[in-house]
């Protein structure tokens, strides 16, 4: 049977990343351990999570026509991306400048270059993709407005529509009603709600209030809160791996949670296919070179199965 791809309209960075034992505070300077440059973006990391489940995916974004711009574009294609939605433009790609500290967490300041680019008629061009597809996913690192369409057009086609609201930014409230899920992260749902509500279910609640089909929490080491309803609303445990690296984690999550729902899994069932699909990538240094493979979410899933 065919299937639909997950088409994903999102960003392409090349991710500069330097490891050190902490991450500087203002004013203080590090020597670092290690340095690397390697491929990123939301929208891309998140593609690239689907690809390496085995699940078709096609990407629509920009990269610039600098050095990182066919690097990015020939290692989406190497990983199994769909690249024929993506566009060149002058000017630098993407960028990322990411800390990664000895604890694995991180902090992360993105220069958009040529996602920047990825207007609403980008998006109008490649519009016959949204409405072909199984799902769409999009995040918060190409223009708003350009977000905002694509929402419309996988509405008007009936295609589910998830928004991973990241990095944190003023939404159109017409946005809301087109979100079949949201997914944030904790300091994302703080700035949404304005701090209103601390309890999961209370956040949850607020997000389903605005109209969103349904919210997923990811909470990171203590696992993801789902909520469809007030009754359809639970936590679905963490798994325990030793993290090296978190940059990506949300993206696996997101492209983890698109794979097990198209292939009918029910929403916290999906949830946990995430959770799994993040931990595996958190466990390798990098974004897109740490997605896990099918085979390694199921082991994982059934060595906690039998854990009980
Ligand atoms: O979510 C992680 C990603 O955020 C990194 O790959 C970086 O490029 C930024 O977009």
């Amino acid at each position: 049977m065919s299937r639909k791809p997950v088409v994903v309209v999102g960003s392409i960075n090349m991710d500069l990343v330097a490891h050190a034992s902490l991450i500087p505070r203002p004013g203080q300077t590090l020597i670092g351990d290690d340095f690397t440059t390697t491929p990123g973006g939301k929208g891309a990391n998140q593609a690239v999570a689907v690809a390496r489940l085995g699940y078709p995916v096609e990407l629509i974004g920009m990269v610039g026509e600098d050095v990182f711009g066919d690097t990015l574009l020939r290692h989406l294609q190497a990983k199994g991306v769909n690249t024929d939605g993506i566009g060149h433009v002058s000017g630098p790609s993407g960028v990322a400048l990411i800390v990664v500290a000895a604890d694995g967490n991180n902090t992360i300041v993105v220069v958009p270059g040529a996602n920047s680019k990825v207007t609403p008629a980008v998006v109008e061009a490649q519009a016959g993709r949204i409405r072909d597809a199984g799902m769409v996913l999009c995040q918060l690192e190409v223009p708003l407005e350009t977000v905002l369409r694509a929402s419309e057009i996988a509405r008007e086609a009936g295609v589910p529509f998830v928004l991973d609201p990241a990095p944190a930014a003023g939404l159109p409230e017409a946005i809301w009603k087109n979100l079949s899920w949201i997914t944030p992260n904790e300091s994302e749902a703080a700035y949404y709600l304005q701090g209103n509500g601390h309890e999961p279910d209370a956040i949850a609640r607020q997000f389903l209030g605005r109209g969103v089909g349904g919210v997923v929490l990811k909470r990171g080491s203590e696992g993801a809160f789902i909520a469809q309803s007030k009754e359809l609303a639970r936590w679905v445990p963490p798994f325990s791996v030793k993290a090296v690296d978190t940059v990506g984690a949300g993206d696996a999550f997101n492209g983890g949670f698109a794979v097990a729902l198209l292939e009918g899994q029910e929403a916290a069932e999906a949830a946990r296919f995430a959770a799994a699909t993040a931990a595996v990538s958190v466990t390798r240094a990098g974004a897109q070179e740490a997605m896990a493979t099918r085979d390694e979410v199921e082991e994982l899933l059934r060595a906690a199965r039998s854990k009980g």
